[in-house]
């Protein structure tokens, strides 16, 4: 079987040694243009007037575009259409794309592009959450408000209570690898894009309405990106737009790729946060009551912003049950570059406000934050584990039902069913019926010697006056599937050649994440042929078509269940040919060998000799998710298929003269179910820790008063280095598989692990809280600033 084996990156020993291709390693054509857009330099304000002959003056320059100069709509948005891909008459934000430049080489293009004279006549940015308040700017009407009890009356009754806020700041993708796109034209005025995207069916979408034709004239491929984390979800569609419309226009192939600083400058981030609380609790710190009011800053343009404020008020709650709860979220729109997905697309922010609720109150009652949290757990499910092992059951093919585009009509909901007695529900309704929280939570501590490690490090800083530890330990409970219920689906497309080697194919996209290689081993494991059998090819719409983003980690949920359709369907063609060449029905396909009662062949045989029976050895495969259900608008239903869980220990130590840190230890316990592959999951819970940590701690995103980014580069932003890591650095894979019929049991990881990161920031604030006797109230990120400040404050 090649399920469950921890197998390396299929890819692994390309990416060391530079010979994995990128969109910007694919050779091009004799003759290829490439772009350059000339950006805003001022975050708010009207065109008066464009002189852009310099830049047509300018050596290498082929031809220079505006926003007039476009003969279809080039609508950038993957919700909203207020995205053109060339400002039109105004601006929104500093590094807006106002004019494109088409040349001969990528530096005459950028050198170019600097020459343009746009007048603007500025008005005065909203950058702030405070900003945006005061001048009424917001998506949607009014805030949008998820409740579940009676929070009101909880707050009047409860014998303590708390209020305060946290700000959170935003942070940078920073693939390793940047945007790109290549446009080739074919004949007929047909388009084909490489592109580095997490979605190529949007690219194909976007690309298609912007050269006036349909969608069947554009092809989009995408064999790996270096990184997306969110941030190629919807931001390469510039990119490809502007590859397209300069093809279209030359009749010449076109590639675009941003500069880091452009990176860094002209895309979408992860949304910045306020959260204000107001909590009351009882001596143990059990909440009885809490209402979250969430300020989200979205930037200019709508993007994902609405499913990303979603997503926050679903966490909310993390891993905690509440009776009577309230959220209550702001979506912003500032002068700023339009904050978009990023790994836990809001699920972060919201746990962080419920987090720092955590640890005020410990601090408050003067408990150990871990008993707080404990004493607010969802309890376990108590029911028989699930039968392990490979039983998830073949999918009948469906054909899609909803093909309304993301962010289209949301269908209403049934009211939720009550939940059976005894059985906790979330702010938002669903029944929380697979918790292993609690379980999870005691093997991690007696593991990590959590206690003992508390009190020595009490022990250590009463004899210590300038330096300072902290050890915190965190739950995360993540949500799986789409919220926007139609987007949970998927295919495939598996052929089997003549010689039994079988060419893989489905929606989902390769970022690093090991998407590939899991896909490939569900495949491996349905024929019982070794992995080298399969072979991994490129996401291509023209092969599996009306894709969703590989995104909210369901991507081997999803693509492996669909995959492992189109296999099964193939493997039944081929037993039912060789049930009638052999006159058996006992046919198993194990290693290498297909064995037809007392016959055994090879499958290659077995393929070929299906082949010459004149059998179909290509087949589509189709996924949707099952009960699922969803109500945005009113906060009911149950958004999601199921959890997945994990906490994280981090000690931590502070210099309290300076605020400098850093990461001492760190011990993981996560759930990715029965994984598919242990290595590359344990490989994703370390990469999103450190991620997460970073987000909290280094990676400052700093906009002076006029809007211009001052953090665009990684000399001013500082995300971990290797010498970052925790020195030490426990991983371990929670034991269980999933209760819910996913892939071989498995779970989703892409993005849970990061949210441990959080035990980072709690564990710097445990260190602050033994600098003085007052809350430090410590603020994201937790920059040696923050954290400085934090002391002070603790100390007042
Ligand atoms: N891991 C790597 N190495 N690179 C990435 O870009 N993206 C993350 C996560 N892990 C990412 C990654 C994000 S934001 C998501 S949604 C998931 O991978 C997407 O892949 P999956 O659905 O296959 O887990
Ligand atoms: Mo991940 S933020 O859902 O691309």
């Amino acid at each position: 079987m090649s399920v469950s084996r921890p197998l390396p990156h299929d890819a692994a020993r390309l990416h060391v040694t530079g010979a994995a291709r990128y969109v910007d390693d694919i050779p091009v054509p004799q003759g290829t243009l490439h772009l350059a857009f000339g950006l805003s330099t001022v975050a708010r304000g009207r065109i008066t007037a464009m002189d852009l002959d310099p830049v047509r003056q300018a050596p290498g320059v082929v031809a220079v575009l505006t926003s007039e100069d476009l003969p279809f709509e080039a609508d950038c948005s993957p919700s909203n259409h207020d995205e053109p891909l060339l400002a039109q008459g105004a601006v929104h934000y500093l590094g807006q794309p106002v004019f494109l430049v088409i040349a001969t080489s990528h530096l005459a293009a950028r050198r170019a592009a600097r020459l343009g004279q746009v007048e603007i006549e500025a008005e005065p940015p909203v950058l702030t959450i405070e900003d945006a308040l005061a001048a009424g700017a917001r998506f949607e009407d009014g805030p949008r408000v998820y409740a579940k009890g009676d929070p009101s009356a909880g707050l009047a009754r409860a014998p303590h209570r708390l209020s305060g806020c946290i700000h959170i700041g935003g942070q940078e993708h920073f693939y390793l690898e940047g945007q790109a796109a290549l446009a080739l034209p074919q004949d007929d005025g047909a388009m084909a894009v490489h592109s580095s995207t997490q979605h190529p069916t949007e690219i194909q979408h976007k690309v298609a309405h912007a050269i006036g034709r349909p969608m069947h004239a554009v092809r989009v491929e995408t064999r790996r990106m270096g990184g997306g984390f969110g941030g190629k979800e919807s931001q390469g569609n510039a990119l490809a737009i502007a590859c397209a419309v300069a093809a279209r226009h030359t009749g010449r192939p076109c590639k675009m790729r941003y500069d880091r600083d452009d990176d860094m400058i002209v895309t979408g981030k992860r949304h910045d946060f306020r959260i204000d609380y107001d909590v009351g609790f009882d001596d143990a710190g059990r909440i009885a009551a809490l209402t979250f009011t969430q300020y989200a800053r979205c930037g200019w343009s709508m993007d994902l912003s609405l499913p990303v404020a979603d997503r926050a008020m679903l966490h909310a709650d993390n891993a905690y049950h509440l009776e009577h709860v309230s959220i209550t979220s702001h979506r912003l729109r500032t002068s700023t570059q339009s904050a978009t997905a990023f790994r836990g697309f809001g699920g972060p922010q919201g746990m962080m406000g419920i987090e720092k609720v955590m640890d005020h109150i410990a601090h408050a009652r003067g408990l150990d934050p871990l008993a707080v949290r404990r004493a607010n757990y969802y309890a376990d499910h108590r029911s028989a584990p699930a039968e392990t092992g490979n039983d998830s059951a073949p999918v009948t093919a469906t054909p899609a039902e909803d093909n309304a585009s993301r962010g289209g009509p949301v269908a209403p909901a049934k009211a939720p069913p009550a939940p059976p007695d005894g059985v906790q529900t979330t702010p938002y309704h669903q029944a929380v019926t697979d918790c292993v929280i609690n379980a999870l939570t005691d093997r991690l501590a007696a593991g990590c010697d959590y206690t003992a490690r508390r009190a020595a490090i009490a022990d250590w800083n009463a004899g210590q006056p300038v330096l300072k530890r902290g050890i915190a330990l965190t739950p995360v409970k993540f949500g799986i599937s789409f919220t926007l219920t139609h987007l949970n689906q998927a295919g495939a497309l598996v052929h089997i050649y003549q010689d039994g080697s079988i060419h893989l194919n489905h929606g989902g996209t390769e970022m690093g994440q090991g998407l590939f290689q899991k896909v490939a081993q569900v495949a491996a494991s349905r024929f019982g042929v070794p992995l080298e059998a399969v072979k991994i090819t490129a996401t291509d719409t023209g092969k599996v078509p009306n894709t969703s983003a590989t995104a909210a980690s369901s991507g081997s949920d999803l693509n492996g269940m669909a995959v492992q359709n189109a296999c099964d369907e193939l493997r039944e063609r081929i037993r039912a040919h060789l049930a009638e060449r052999f006159q058996t029905t006992d046919i198993t396909f194990a290693g290498g060998k297909v064995r037809a009662g007392g016959e055994e062949i090879t499958f290659a045989e077995a393929a070929a000799s299906a082949y010459q029976a004149r059998i179909s050895l290509s087949a589509t495969g189709f996924y949707k998710t099952p009960d699922i259900e969803w109500d945005r608008i009113r906060g009911q239903g149950r958004p999601f298929f199921y959890f997945a869980y994990g906490a994280a220990c981090t000690e931590v130590v502070i210099d309290t003269l300076t605020g400098e840190n850093r990461i001492l230890r760190t011990d993981i316990l996560h759930d990715a179910g029965a994984s598919l592959n242990p290595a590359i999951d344990i490989g994703q819970i370390e990469g999103g820790y450190v991620q997460g940590a970073g987000w909290l701690t280094t990676e400052e995103l700093v906009w002076d008063d006029k809007g211009a980014l001052k953090t665009h580069a990684p000399s001013t932003y500082k995300i971990p280095a290797c010498s970052d890591r925790p020195p030490v650095f426990n991983v371990a894979l929670w034991d269980q598989p999933n209760p819910a019929q996913t892939i071989y049991r498995s779970k989703a990881v892409g993005e849970p692990p990061l949210m441990l990161g959080i035990s980072a920031f709690m564990a710097l604030s445990d260190a602050v809280a033994a600098c003085g006797p007052a809350y430090g109230d410590l603020q994201a990120p937790a920059t040696a600033e923050a954290v400085l400040a934090a002391v002070r404050r603790a100390r007042a």
